[in-house]
C-alpha cells in the first residue's frame, strides 16, 4: 500500500492565493511529464494544454472567467482544450483518407465527449501531480464562459474547445490546520449497485449531510434552517453565471457540429 499517495489525495484542498515564487524549469517539466502520463482514449491524446505565460492574457482571462482576480496572480494557467483538430490534421498531413479511400466523416458528439473526457481526466493528474510537487492548485469552471472572447483571445479552432481551466503555485499560505472540506460518506450516497437509484428524500439530506453542518459551521445558509440545496439553488443554480456557461456552452457545442 503506498500510503503517501492515500495521504496526498485524501488532504488536497483547492488552493485559490498563491506566492509570487516562480514555478523553476525543473519543477514545472516534471508537472508536464507527469499530466501527460495520464490514460487517454487510444493513447492519442486528444487535448491540448494552452500554458498562459502572458500578464495581459491572464488578466483577460480573470476577466473572461467571472472577474476571478486570482487568476491573473497565479503563476501558472493551464486552459485545457478537448482537441480533435490536431487529429484531423494528422490525417490530412498523413493522407489518411487517399490511402484507404474512405472518405472523411463529420466531426461529431461522440469525438467530443471523447476529447472531454482526456481532457478532464489530464487535469486531474495535474492537480494531483502539482500537490505531488509542493504546488497548490484550483480548477476554473467559468473557462466554459465567454466562449466568443476567448475563442479569439486563444485563437481556438471549431475542435479545439474549453474543457477545463487550472491555477497552480506554491501555496501563500500554508493552511495545513484548515479543514479539508467535506465528502458525503461511500456507504451511503454517490455508489450505486448495478443500476441506477433515484434518491428519496431520506437518502440525499443523508447524502448531503455533512456538507449542511459545514454550511452551518460556516454560517453559509442564505435563510433560516435553510439546506445546502437552497444555497446552491439560490447562488449557482439561478445565478447570471450559470446562464452564461449555458449560453457559451451552446455556442461552442453548435460551432463543434456546425463547422465542420
Ligand atoms: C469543475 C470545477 C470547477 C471549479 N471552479 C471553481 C472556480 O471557478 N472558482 C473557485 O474558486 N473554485 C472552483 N472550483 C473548486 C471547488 O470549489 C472545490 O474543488 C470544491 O469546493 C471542493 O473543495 P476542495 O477542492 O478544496 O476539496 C472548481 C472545481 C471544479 C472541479
Amino acid at each position: 500500500m503506498n500510503t503517501e499517495t492515500i495521504t496526498l489525495i485524501e488532504q488536497r484542498k483547492s488552493c485559490r492565493a498563491f506566492k509570487k515564487e516562480e514555478v523553476s524549469k525543473e519543477v514545472l517539466d516534471q508537472l508536464k511529464y507527469l499530466t501527460l502520463r495520464a490514460p487517454s482514449a487510444g493513447n492519442m491524446e486528444l487535448y491540448s494544454i494552452i500554458e498562459v505565460t502572458d500578464n495581459k492574457i491572464k488578466e483577460e482571462l480573470a476577466e473572461i472567467c467571472d472577474n476571478q482576480k486570482m487568476i491573473a496572480n497565479a503563476p501558472i494557467v493551464w486552459v485545457f482544450l478537448a482537441d480533435n483538430n490536431k487529429w484531423e490534421k494528422y490525417f490530412t498531413y498523413s493522407s489518411s483518407e487517399e490511402k484507404f479511400n474512405k472518405p472523411r466523416r463529420a466531426t461529431g458528439l461522440g469525438d467530443m465527449h471523447l476529447c472531454m473526457q482526456d481532457a478532464i481526466i489530464a487535469s486531474q493528474n495535474a492537480v494531483i501531480a502539482a500537490e505531488a510537487l509542493g504546488l497548490g492548485s484550483c480548477f476554473i469552471g467559468d473557462i466554459i464562459e465567454n466562449y466568443e472572447r476567448l475563442q479569439k483571445l486563444l485563437s481556438l479552432p471549431s475542435h479545439a474547445i474549453p474543457a477545463a481551466m487550472l491555477i497552480m503555485g506554491y501555496p501563500l499560505n500554508e493552511k495545513k490546520s484548515d479543514a479539508i472540506t467535506p465528502r458525503p460518506d461511500t456507504a451511503s450516497a454517490i455508489f450505486m449497485e448495478n443500476g441506477y437509484k433515484d434518491l428519496t428524500k431520506e437518502d440525499i439530506y443523508s447524502e448531503y449531510k455533512k456538507h449542511q453542518a459545514y454550511f452551518e459551521g460556516k454560517k453559509l445558509m442564505p435563510i433560516e434552517n435553510g439546506t445546502v440545496a437552497d444555497y446552491y439553488y439560490n447562488r449557482k443554480y439561478t445565478s447570471s453565471f450559470m446562464d452564461e456557461m449555458n449560453r457559451s456552452a451552446k455556442t461552442f457545442i453548435d460551432r463543434w457540429i456546425n463547422e465542420q
